[in-house]
């Protein structure tokens, strides 16, 4: 459905994207993370036509975004990371005159605009003035702008930016539902949610891709896996030196308090080391209260990728 290749996006002086390349397949909803600046809103701005790329080129369903730049659109939603709206529009109004500018028939723009409003929850504001609404209901008025022609593919940028935890979770089921129907191109900050949304996941950083592949996949083969936390009484004993004779033990800090040693193991990559560590603590009569592990997350895969030349 989307197909990058070598794309360059040079501002004055500094380069935002470099030589990227990637695909997105039918019906896939693929996440799209980098830190600030990493050059996700300049990727997306390119594939929706919004400006040219310094060199290299993408499709959106077999079309040139540039040389075939109107049928490329015909198959694409765009919601912006600001979705521009205008402010002194009612929101029917305003879904109305987006579905006439998208070139959809007079007659079929009452059903799209009423379907969209149906899909986004925006029934009990359609006759309220944009600038007066609440953040999460302007997010959904860019998501219903970018759904009304019926695209087959939407690029959402952040599009839960800036929402309560309850609108997050709204939002969320609404991509989900609509992964069942659309190809999604996400970009977020919210990791979590990548987890539960996504089925593949595209690391960009610096301008350029760290890593494509499945959550699960990028999860498993992360060097620096997750790892064991021990509350213990050790008593004499230097707990921290006997817990890094752990084979897959990487390293271990201490907090104490009340008596309590909180121990953080760090260890391999699909290394469990919890039984060793509970062998250990019997053998040396520790009283333990707590022994629970800790998977490696997506969150550890972004730090571990994105920090990774940083100190
Ligand atoms: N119009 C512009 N003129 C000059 N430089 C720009 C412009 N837009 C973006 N940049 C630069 O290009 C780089 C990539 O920016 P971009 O907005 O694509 O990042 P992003 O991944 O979307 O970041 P964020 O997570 O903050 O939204 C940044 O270094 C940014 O400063
Ligand atoms: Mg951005």
């Amino acid at each position: 459905m989307i197909k990058v290749e070598n794309l360059t996006k040079k501002y004055a002086g500094q380069t935002a994207i470099r030589d990227l390349n990637f695909e997105v397949g039918n019906g896939e909803i693929m996440g799209f993370l980098g830190p600030n600046g990493a050059g996700k809103t300049t990727t997306m701005r390119i594939l929706a036509s919004f400006m040219p790329p310094s060199s290299g080129r993408a499709s959106i369903a077999g079309f040139d975004i540039f040389n075939q730049s109107l049928e490329a659109r015909a198959h694409l939603g765009y919601m912006p990371e600001n979705v521009p709206l205008y402010n002194d529009m009612r929101v029917n109004e305003y879904l109305n005159y987006r579905a006439a500018l998208k070139n959809i028939p007079h007659r079929r723009i009452p059903e799209r605009v009423g379907d969209v409003r149906e899909l986004c929850g925006l029934k009990e504001v359609e006759n309220k003035i944009i600038g007066a609404l609440s953040k999460g209901y302007r997010q959904r008025v860019g998501l219903a702008d970018a759904l009304v022609h019926e695209p087959d593919l939407l690029i959402l940028d952040e599009p839960t930016s800036g929402l309560d935890p309850n609108q997050i979770r709204q939002v969320r089921e609404l991509i989900k539902n609509l992964g069942k129907q659309h190809t999604i191109l996400l970009s977020t900050h919210i990791l979590p949610e990548v987890e539960m949304t996504c089925s593949r996941v595209i690391i960009i950083h610096r301008g350029r891709i760290e890593a494509n592949d499945t959550p699960e996949n990028l999860v498993q083969h992360i060097r620096t896996a997750g790892g064991v936390t021990l509350d213990a009484k050790t008593g004499k004993d230097d707990g921290a030196a006997e817990l890094k004779r752990i084979g897959a033990v990487r390293d271990v800090s201490v907090t104490e308090e009340d008596g309590w040693k909180t121990f953080s193991l760090r260890v391999e990559s699909g290394a469990d080391v919890r039984e060793e560590v509970f062998r250990l603590a019997r053998d040396r009569h520790w009283d333990v209260r707590e022994l629970t592990a800790r998977r490696p997350t997506l969150e550890d895969v972004f730090v571990e990728i994105t920090q990774a030349d940083e100190v």
